[in-house]
């Protein structure tokens, strides 16, 4: 008969010293460009390294690979298929040279558009970012890669993030911070969390009992390893005893010294410490990862299908923001030149900076060869400029390119930079026919000189191939159906965070300064509690510039014929809903049809509408379908500080459905009863 793998754990646990006990809760230390982190070997009892490596958007560490399309750019596809396949090859990519642990998906929410890690991140919404989330996980174990949900938890913003204390109600938590991470557990199974760098209401989060034994394990069941951010723990007793399993990268505080005086004194007993052994060890078990080799060198023969999963995240997950006089997709008909002006054109910031970002190598496509490669097909001349100057007036179209660094341990500005913002102005005075291209993975103050130019792309950081498809959208090869995973206001003062955020004369700067940088605590109060986003801005009636779930395609659609299964619901029963789409141009494209919920009566605040539901569809010119989407009761319920729970009240709501949260299209209401 098989052990049970908590039978077999149990059975090295009661083999180990004590000493070797101690030191298995601790990594081996961090190696610039060669070891981001590994447990100990305990070749004695056969247990081999287990290496990891960062991140979400690829794996950093392996031979030749590749870096994929950011993950905001995942989240901005509205496509849970593709998720899971960009989980899977990630997680091939990593296993190829033997790392077994992913240290990834990110799943913070999307608080502020200044966050150095938006990029790593799914948007501002947490049912957008389970639904992308859950594939991701679940074909990361598949392919028997752990995956590590990060950073647990109110890690909204990446500022002196080490000093920063998220103070935040338990009702924000519950429905905005805490969706991801849950589901994460509950229903992809995920076998690791990582903690954050963060103070939360007022205890590090590494060391928080609260989080991780209440909430992580007793709440919601968890039973696998909690591992710390790197050097985020400072206090050896509180640390052990929150919960947290393995100091990582290695025991600066989870050392053989200092736990011993703790043993010593009776603080702590080796039964605790047995249990941290069988939380980091069962899922090594059963992923495998005591008894077989851990690299599949063969792996690497996937790599032109993983190119294709790459190529085809940038596709879906590129966002059209304006298309003035239809100035795209570049028509050769009317079009003969095109200006490329900006260094990013040559350059290609492929990934924000930090754990998620690397450097894609020789690989990596630039946006101006791939441009060039479909122009040279089509009999267009393409000229490059660094910067604006005269000759762009020849040109028929000149399209700029402009980035902004987004790295982790800093927060950038909303704003471009001077320079870039009267490039922009220089080149649409030059060129009535201008489109930007802006590579950035949140939001940006474009309300200052939107109205100058005729085309807006939201092209994310690409990877290394995200450039063939900018430029297959540019030319209309591709017809674009990316949407926005979060708002983008038109002024900071206008958001939820303006004076909940940053310390007062907080200066952000634009260009990396360093990470060993100190600076006194402050608290970021999450004073708008659940209203982030377009929760915020619907409620308190402010246009946006860009609402979330926003994005043009070369097509138009019409969604209609809205009906709802029943007009009430009782109990536990699901509603269903149905609209029909129709593709009403010459042009096949796809639409990303959005379901929200309103709770019309309700006696706490609630939002104007909630996403429950999306349906990514494909149609060819004039072609119409049937959409069918559920909701449940869980869809409607919140969660009451007063009463410490999800609840949900007899009342009546609305469906809204819609392709975009400014363009609601229809609208029904049904009645809600608890009981018949
Ligand atoms: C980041 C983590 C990352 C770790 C290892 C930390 O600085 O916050 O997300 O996984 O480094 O690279």
């Amino acid at each position: 008969m098989e052990t049970l793998p908590v039978n077999r754990v149990k059975d090295l646990i009661n083999q180990m010293t004590l000493d070797e006990k101690i030191n298995y809760l601790g990594g081996t230390g961090f190696v610039e460009g060669k070891i981001i982190g590994e447990t100990q070997p305990l070749s004695r009892l056969g247990i081999p390294v287990v290496k990891m490596t960062d991140a979400t958007s690829g794996s950093k560490l392996t031979e030749d690979h590749i870096l994929f399309p950011a993950f905001i750019c995942l989240a901005a596809t509205f496509n849970p298929e593709l998720s899971a396949s960009y989980g899977l090859a990630v997680a091939e990519q990593s296993k190829a040279d033997g790392y077994r642990v992913l240290l990834g998906p990110g799943v913070n929410m999307y608080r502020v558009p200044h966050c150095g890690r938006n990029f790593e991140y799914l948007g501002e919404d947490p049912y957008l970012a389970c639904e992308m989330m859950i594939p991701y996980i679940k074909s990361v174990q598949d392919a028997g890669v752990i995956a590590t949900v990060k950073h647990f938890v109110a890690n909204n913003s990446e500022h002196y993030r080490k000093n920063s204390n998220s103070v935040v109600s338990e009702r924000a938590l519950r429905e905005i911070y805490y969706p991801a991470f849950k589901a994460a557990i509950q229903e992809a199974g995920v076998k690791a969390v990582m903690t954050s760098y963060n103070l939360v209401n007022g205890e590090w989060a590494g060391h928080s009992y609260h989080l991780i034994t209440n909430v992580l394990r007793n709440q919601w069941g968890f039973d696998g390893i909690v591992m710390s951010d790197w050097w985020s723990i400072y206090n050896t007793e509180k640390a052990i005893k929150s919960g947290l399993d393995l100091e990582m990268p290695s025991a600066c505080i989870l050392n053989k010294k200092r736990i011993n005086a703790l043993l010593d004194k009776g603080t702590i007993t080796e039964e605790l410490i047995d249990q941290r052994l069988m939380n980091i060890l069962k899922p090594f078990c059963e992923m495998g990862l005591l008894d077989e080799e851990h690299s599949d060198p063969s792996l690497s023969k996937k790599w032109p299908e993983h190119e294709r999963i790459a190529i085809e995240t940038a596709r879906q997950g590129i966002v059209l923001l304006k298309n003035q006089d239809d100035i795209l997709p570049i028509n050769s008909d009317s079009t003969k030149k095109v200006a490329i002006i900006g260094e990013n054109a040559i350059v290609t910031s492929a990934s924000g900076g930090g754990a998620g970002g690397f450097d894609p190598g020789e690989r990596l496509v630039r946006y101006l060869d791939a441009i060039n490669g479909i122009a040279s097909k089509k009999d267009i001349e393409i000229t490059y400029f660094d910067v604006p100057i005269n000759n762009i007036a020849n040109a028929d179209i000149a399209v700029i390119f402009v980035t902004m660094l987004e790295h982790e341990f800093m927060d950038r500005p909303f704003e471009l930079s001077d320079t870039q913002k009267e490039r922009i102005r220089q080149t649409s005075r030059l060129n009535p026919n201008t489109v930007v291209v802006l590579s950035v993975g949140g939001g940006a103050e474009m309300s200052s000189w939107i109205d100058e130019v005729k085309g807006l792309v939201y092209n994310w950081y690409p990877g290394t191939y995200g450039a063939l498809a900018l430029a297959e959208i540019l030319f209309g090869e591709i017809n674009p159906s990316g949407k926005l995973p979060f708002t983008i206001e038109h002024r900071e003062s206008d958001a939820h965070y303006y004076g909940n955020f940053l310390p007062e004369e907080t200066e952000l700067p634009h260009e990396f300064q360093g990470w060993n940088r100190g600076s006194p605590n402050f608290d970021i109060n999450y004073r708008e509690g659940i209203f982030i986003g377009y929760r915020w801005y619907d409620t308190k009636n402010i246009q946006p510039l860009f609402p979330f779930g926003f994005g043009l395609s070369y097509s138009t659609f019409k969604i209609d014929n809205l009906t709802l299964s029943s007009d009430t619901v009782i109990g536990d029963e699901t509603l269903t809903i149905c609209c029909s789409v129709q593709n009403t141009s010459d042009i096949d494209g796809t639409e990303i049809v959005q379901l929200y919920i309103q709770d019309i009566e309700s006696s706490e605040s609630r939002p104007k509408k909630e996403l429950k539901g999306f349906k990514r569809l494909t149609l060819k010119a004039h072609e119409t379908k049937q959409v069918e989407m559920t909701i449940m009761k869980d869809d409607l319920s919140f969660w009451s500080e007063v009463k410490g729970d999800w609840q949900i009240e007899d009342g009546s709501f609305h469906v809204l459905v819609g392709n975009s949260s400014a363009d609601i299209h229809l609208q029904a209401t049904f009645v809600y009863l608890r009981k018949a």
